[in-house]
């Protein structure tokens, strides 16, 4: 349970009002940036004044594509995007199954037009954009939840992954590995850098994902508790109020199993999984996962569907800038850096 006790004591310690120094890791190399933080894509929150604000900050700040109805609008996003900031972002482009096809090959025209240097990819395997990506020299991050997955990306010329464990807010698969297995067996088979994405919120976080062979964290959930995310006030204060165990897993019978925050509508939601058992079909749960993310993002309907959510909650006791949020990540993780080998005598 949150108290602001504990939060001002944490921060108390670790914020202090210095210059943070830069972090070299494999990824802010092959990025482009100061430190290695990213902000992963979200339906209907990574918007264009997010990925500047994190970009703006040093991190890597991510437009989610497929929240832009057409190629054009996406387009129009990123030129926002472009005026906000001179520092590189991404784009999100996520393979997920989806009642009519995106316009994929109009989104990556438009990418490489606009000059976006990095492309977060997620869901099925990237291949078919590959070609087109790879030739401009955008470099690709696939997000993905298994090592066998990792392996595929890194065979197709994927620059890096995103590894995404069973904690994280979004799909995390169907192979249930949390990152404390995951990220090790990773980077024992994975030559490109790893990025450690699904329950991290801090340097403490930072410090955990390169021990276990990571070269930068990804963060979804956390960066939406930030003053520059576009989502609703609603959603912002759902977050604080929620504890780590607050979210559940849904879809899990159809396949495409989603981490969301528990709910009216996830609690509907797996009633029909019980109900309905093999039988379950994507058109049975229509009303508690179609449409929903404007409603909730930009109108603040917390009830009216499910939206992901990852474990990470727990840690979220407040809303602070993505400058804010990022310094402080890195003051905290040099100090454990510095200060924890001091505490452990070998
Ligand atoms: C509200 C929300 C929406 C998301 N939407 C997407 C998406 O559209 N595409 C995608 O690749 N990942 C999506 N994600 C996953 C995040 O990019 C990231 O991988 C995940 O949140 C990491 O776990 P964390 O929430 O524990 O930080 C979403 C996550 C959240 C919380």
């Amino acid at each position: 349970m949150y108290t602001g006790f504990v939060v001002f004591k944490r921060f108390a310690v670790i914020y202090q009002a210095k210059k943070v120094q830069r972090m070299r890791t494999r990824i802010t190399e092959l990025l482009g940036i100061d430190y290695p933080i990213i902000q992963g894509g979200m339906h209907y929150v990574g918007f264009a004044e997010l990925a500047a604000a994190v970009s703006n900050a040093g991190g890597l700040g991510t437009i989610t594509g497929l929240t832009q109805k057409s190629a054009e609008d996406l387009r129009n996003e990123i030129r926002k995007c472009k005026a906000m900031t001179d520092k590189p972002f991404a784009v999100n482009l996520t393979f997920l199954p989806s009642l009519a096809t995106p316009d994929y090959p109009g989104y990556v025209k438009v990418i490489v037009e606009e000059g976006v240097t990095v492309v977060e990819t997620a869901g099925r395997n990237p291949q078919q954009v590959m070609p087109a990506l790879k030739e401009a020299g955008v470099k690709v991050i696939h997000k993905c939840t298994s090592v066998r997955h990792s392996l595929k990306a890194q065979s197709i010329g994927c620059d890096a992954v995103s590894v995404d464990g069973f904690e994280c807010g979004g799909h995390p698969g169907e192979d249930d590995v949390p990152n404390f297995i995951l990220l090790p067996r990773a980077a024992d088979e994975l030559e490109i850098p790893i990025v450690a994405s699904g329950g991290m919120a801090d340097g403490r976080s930072l410090v955990a994902a390169l021990a276990l062979g990571a070269d930068g964290i990804n963060m979804g959930t956390r960066f939406m508790a930030t003053q520059e995310a576009p989502c609703h006030q609603n959603v912002k204060e759902a977050l604080i109020a929620a504890t780590e165990l607050d979210t559940r897993l849904v879809m899990r019978p159809l396949r495409n199993t989603e981490r969301v925050l528990n709910n009216s509508a996830a609690q509907k939601l797996l009633e029909k999984e019980i109900n309905l058992g093999d039988k379950i079909k994507i058109d049975d749960v229509l009303d508690q996962v179609a449409g929903v993310y404007p409603k909730v993002m930009l109108d603040g309907e917390m009830e009216a569907g499910v939206w992901s959510c990852g474990m990470v909650v727990g840690l979220i006791n407040d809303i602070p800038s993505c400058k804010d949020l990022i310094e402080r990540t890195m003051v905290e993780a040099k100090s454990i850096l510095e200060k924890r080998s001091q505490q452990v005598s070998i």
